[in-house]
């Protein structure tokens, strides 16, 4: 079957998930109660602001919008106000009071303003205030309330410097910068300057709203470890042998499923940066077996999205090992790694869910179908080596205990991410 990314949710069997089920505060969402502002200036990112409006609200915030002149030439009133239930503020001068700024201000537990324009930064940084948006920043950074900004420009003016200064400026007075993204542009050349990814900006929000440990209160949907990046098995004190997995694919997992409103614990071999979730990092494959087992009965869905070694170095030795005399091989004694995907298919749980990934070079849906049955997986997703690896896109096909595929056609990980979890969660 083929789908792409962003219609999978259409191709979701709509019996897989029991609302009635679900804990009573799970509707509610991490971010409910929270009032978000959200601005928008001048720029074609104004569409992507729809999608962080949208995830705002599903997961349980009240959005408000305020708009610049300019963000209305690039999208509609009605849109906004469909999207957030709510009026779309644009007059300093309402007909309803003259302090709308100030209402604002006092409404709003952050101001998110993205996307934004050089211009409206560097009235930022000049404390002028000749429009709502900018009244409403001037009040707002004055009672230090939080900021948050996603700039979107061309290349050439986000590397001006006086942008660049105005950039800095707003940051050394706490407002958090999402920054831009390289990519191609609305002007048709390719460059920095596209606004952040929308999931980058909502964690930014969510991180500045709830604080890690704070935040697992109404993480109520369900508990998922996920492990990523390549596990890393020891030769020497110096020396492992490893491989190519990025841990991309396994990060935008975890971004997506808490956006979703899951409660993500992650273990990776790779240190990860802003981002709220509990993580043990591990090296090797037996670190990382220990790690799962220690979390694993408090989850509902383990994801491997780790590349894990096959095998590690039997004997590693605890000193660096000296070149060998000219010509002398080398040979390295390997012993199997435990399966850890196996494993947990083994003892888990009925209401636990495990989902492996399988990268393959050929065959890659029959040696998928295979490892779901050897090691009782829920789903596999199958991917190909060289669409896969370190690599900011990716295809899929998502293989569940029927024998049935859904192909996710080539996308970025971040929609690959998401199509994968509204079909297996
Ligand atoms: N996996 C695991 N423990 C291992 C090896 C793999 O938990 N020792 C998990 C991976 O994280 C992945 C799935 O099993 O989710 C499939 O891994 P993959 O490397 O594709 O397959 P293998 O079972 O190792 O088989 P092969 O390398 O022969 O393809």
């Amino acid at each position: 079957m083929k789908c792409r990314a962003n219609i999978a949710r259409k191709m979701r069997p709509k019996a897989r998930q029991d609302v009635s089920n679900e804990p009573l505060n799970a509707a509610k969402g991490p971010l409910f109660g929270k009032n978000v502002l959200v601005g928008l200036t001048g720029s074609i990112a104004c569409c992507k602001t729809c999608e962080l409006i949208r995830t705002l609200i599903k997961n349980g915030a009240n959005v408000k919008t305020v708009v610049s002149p300019a963000a209305l030439e690039f999208i509609g009133e009605k849109t906004l106000e469909t999207l957030s239930n709510s009026l779309v503020y644009s007059d300093t001068f309402s007909k309803s009071r003259s302090t709308e700024h100030i209402h604002l201000t006092d409404w709003a537990d952050i101001f998110v303003i993205a996307p934004i324009t050089a211009n409206t930064i560097s009235k930022f940084a000049a404390g002028i205030a000749d429009n709502l948006i900018t009244s409403t920043f001037n009040a707002y950074l004055g009672l230090k309330k939080p900021v948050v900004i996603a700039p979107a420009m061309n290349t050439g003016m986000l590397n001006n410097p006086f942008v660049q200064n105005n950039i800095i400026k707003l940051q050394n007075e706490g407002v958090k910068i999402v920054k831009t993204e390289t990519g191609p542009l609305a002007c048709g050349t390719v460059g920095n300057g596209r606004m952040a990814n929308v999931v980058k900006i909502y964690q930014t929000i969510f991180e500045t709203l709830c604080p890690a440990g704070v935040s697992d209160i109404n993480r109520a949907k369900g508990k998922i470890l996920l492990t990523m990046g390549g596990t890393r098995e020891p030769i020497d004190p110096v020396r492992f042998i490893s491989n190519a997995s990025s841990g991309r694919m396994g990060l935008c997992l975890a971004d997506c499923a808490h956006s979703m409103g899951y409660d993500v614990e992650i273990i990776s071999t790779i240190k990860i940066e802003n981002r709220p979730y509990k993580t043990t990092i591990v090296n090797s494959t037996l670190d990382m077996l220990e790690a799962v087992e220690k979390s694993f009965s408090e989850a509902d869905y383990l994801i491997m999205a780790a590349a894990v070694a096959d095998y590690r170095v039997k004997n590693p030795l605890p000193h660096k090992l000296s070149k060998k005399n000219e010509g002398e091989t080398l040979t390295l004694e390997l012993v199997q790694n435990p399966d850890i995907l196996k494993n947990m298919g083994q003892i888990k749980k009925e209401n636990q869910k495990t989902i492996g990934f399988s990268l393959g070079t050929e065959n890659i849906i029959e040696t998928a179908k295979a490892k779901l049955q050897a090691k009782n997986a829920d789903f596999i997703i199958a991917n190909e080596a060289k669409v896969a690896l370190n690599t900011d896109e990716n295809e899929v096909w998502i293989i569940d205990k029927s024998g049935k595929s859904v192909h996710i056609e080539k996308n970025s990980k971040e929609n690959v991410a998401k199509a994968i979890l509204e079909q297996v969660l």
